[in-house]
């Protein structure tokens, strides 16, 4: 798609008025780019935020398909195409955005299923609208999908579309895949919903999540549940490892943990352009011995605090040098209505400020906060410059941005700091991994980052970047359709500590 820059972009063709029906679709709450209207009245397309499609646009330049999904906006119905790609809007009303965006998926969903971090909220009208903008969105994959076409649906927003679809279209290969941390059977029992929300799920034929443990704390909640089920007459599940026996169905589950285009990226951060941009930086940032990163969408997830709080306690001991060290922390803003991410902006500038306050001098703050997107390639650009990348998040499903960062290090140059609560943990041990609890541990992880031989932060460097270039999201994808569409080869790849079914 030619808007991966972050660049505006305009479709090449809008509302066309016969489509073909698409042999394979990916359905998502955001479209891969959301529609922008100017002052002037004329519409941009520009790339939309998040992992989720960091990782999936480059599976449907290789794979043909179509894309359902909500445009950003309220109201708006344009089925774009772009760059080959069929787009179909999902249209939601403000209030739509308001109980079943803002509030079940992101301060319902998102809070359980990322450890109780912040207090989910319950309410019913939220769930009510839930069911509906879940039902609106298996309408349209109905409607786009050709006869036993295979069906994509992605991550928490749409859970409830597996079922849906599967009852207007039973011909379909339906796979559902959740981006984020499955959680554990205790917090799950919250939910008031739990049943309606498994049952869904259980629509798939293949439900995929990062790591084996979300995927068996669902098996225990499927056989859990499972039983309710029966008794008010809806499915009859029996579990084993790896698959729940929904009547005569069999729905496979497994972890396939997700990647990126760890070859685009190896290629872009090798250009010229950008080892210019990133010298470049360096200088801009006044050509300190140490830069520190920090690439996050502003969440409360992601541990931009504990990052901070960390190199305050390092400043005030004179173990980071605050004349010769810079810290760049880029924050995209998310989720800006949704109260838990309006407080914790006001908390993360009000460090900032204090942190500056004391160790900054007049043209020299320490830290460097932007609350902005930052375009592709300048991204890119600060990968390369940075000498310590900071992932430090209490909870997250994978985390890209790790996995970017050693992509963009052919050089072998620079030093990763890792939280032990992120997917990503698990396959890159080399990083320097800390319990994000663990304020001692932080600092000591950071200092020790800082701190390493050229020699050291190389062999790091290179186991990374062996696992980050091997398994790419082609793999992800290839991995996970292979399974679904049942190409037997692939499955003992995708499903690490998961026995599924022959
Ligand atoms: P999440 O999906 O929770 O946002 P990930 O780390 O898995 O977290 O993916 C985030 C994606 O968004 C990555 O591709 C990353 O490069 C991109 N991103 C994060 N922060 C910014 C930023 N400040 N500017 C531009 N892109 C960003
Ligand atoms: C995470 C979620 C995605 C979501 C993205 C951006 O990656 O797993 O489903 O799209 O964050 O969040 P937003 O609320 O802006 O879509």
């Amino acid at each position: 798609m030619s808007n991966r820059s972050g660049n505006t972009d305009k479709p090449a063709e809008s509302k066309p008025r016969r489509r073909k029906k698409a042999d394979f679709i990916v359905v998502a709450n955001r479209l891969p780019v959301d529609k922008v209207i100017n002052p002037d009245g004329s519409v941009d397309w520009k790339r939309s935020p998040g992992g989720l499609v960091t990782a999936l646009e480059p599976i449907l330049r290789t794979h043909t398909g179509a894309w359902v999904g909500w445009s950003g906006i309220p109201d708006a119905d344009d089925d774009p195409e772009i760059d080959g790609l069929q787009l179909h809007a999902v249209p939601l009303s403000a209030q739509e955005i308001a109980e079943y965006y803002e509030g079940f998926s992101n301060a319902t969903l998102w809070p359980l299923y990322h450890d109780v971090l912040v207090k989910p909220e319950y309410h019913r009208e939220w769930w009510n609208s839930y069911v509906e903008v879940n039902r609106r969105f298996a309408e349209a994959a109905s409607k786009a999908a050709a006869k036993g076409a295979v069906v994509w649906i992605q991550d928490y927003q749409l859970q409830l579309v597996p079922k849906m679809l599967r009852m207007l279209r039973p011909d379909l290969k339906i796979g559902f895949f959740l981006h984020i941390p499955f959680p554990p059977v205790e917090l799950f029992m919250q939910m008031p919903w739990r049943t309606e929300i498994v049952d869904g799920l259980l629509g798939a034929d293949l439900i995929g999540f990062h790591l084996p443990g979300g995927a068996q704390n669902f098996l225990i909640l499927a056989r859990r549940l499972g039983g309710h089920a029966t008794s008010k007459g809806n499915v009859g599940v029996r579990s084993k490892f790896g698959v729940v026996q929904v009547g005569f169905r069999s729905v496979r589950v497994g972890a396939f943990p997700i990647s990126i285009d760890s070859a685009a990226l190896d290629a872009k951060a090798r250009s010229k352009e950008i080892r210019q941009r990133a010298a470049e930086i360096r200088s801009e940032l006044g050509s300190p011995s140490k830069i520190m990163l920090g690439v996050d969408r502003l969440d409360y997830t992601k541990g931009i605090d504990v990052r901070l709080k960390a190199i305050a306690e390092l400043l005030d001991e004179n173990r980071i040098d605050a004349d010769d060290t810079v810290m760049v922390q880029l924050a995209t803003p998310s989720r800006e209505r949704v109260d838990s991410y309006i407080q914790m902006r006001g908390g993360i500038e009000r460090l900032v400020g204090h942190i500056n306050g004391i160790h900054g001098r007049v043209g020299h703050p320490v830290i460097q906060y932007l609350h902005k997107p930052v375009a592709r390639d300048e991204l890119i650009a600060f990968f390369v410059a940075a000498d310590v990348m900071l992932v430090t998040p209490l909870r997250d499903g994978m985390n890209l941005v790790a996995k970017e960062y050693v992509a963009c290090r052919s050089d072998l140059g620079g030093a990763l700091v890792l939280s032990e609560f992120t997917g990503a943990a698990a396959e890159l041990r080399s990083a320097y991994q800390a319990n994000p609890y663990d304020l001692d541990g932080v600092k000591d992880a950071i200092d020790a980052a800082l701190t390493q031989t050229d020699d050291e932060g190389r062999t790091r460097m290179r186991a990374m970047r062996r696992q980050v270039l091997m398994h790419d999201v082609e793999r992800w994808a290839q991995s996970f359709l292979g399974v679904l569409t049942d190409t037997p080869d692939t499955v003992a790849d995708g499903n690490r500590g998961l026995r599924l079914a022959p």
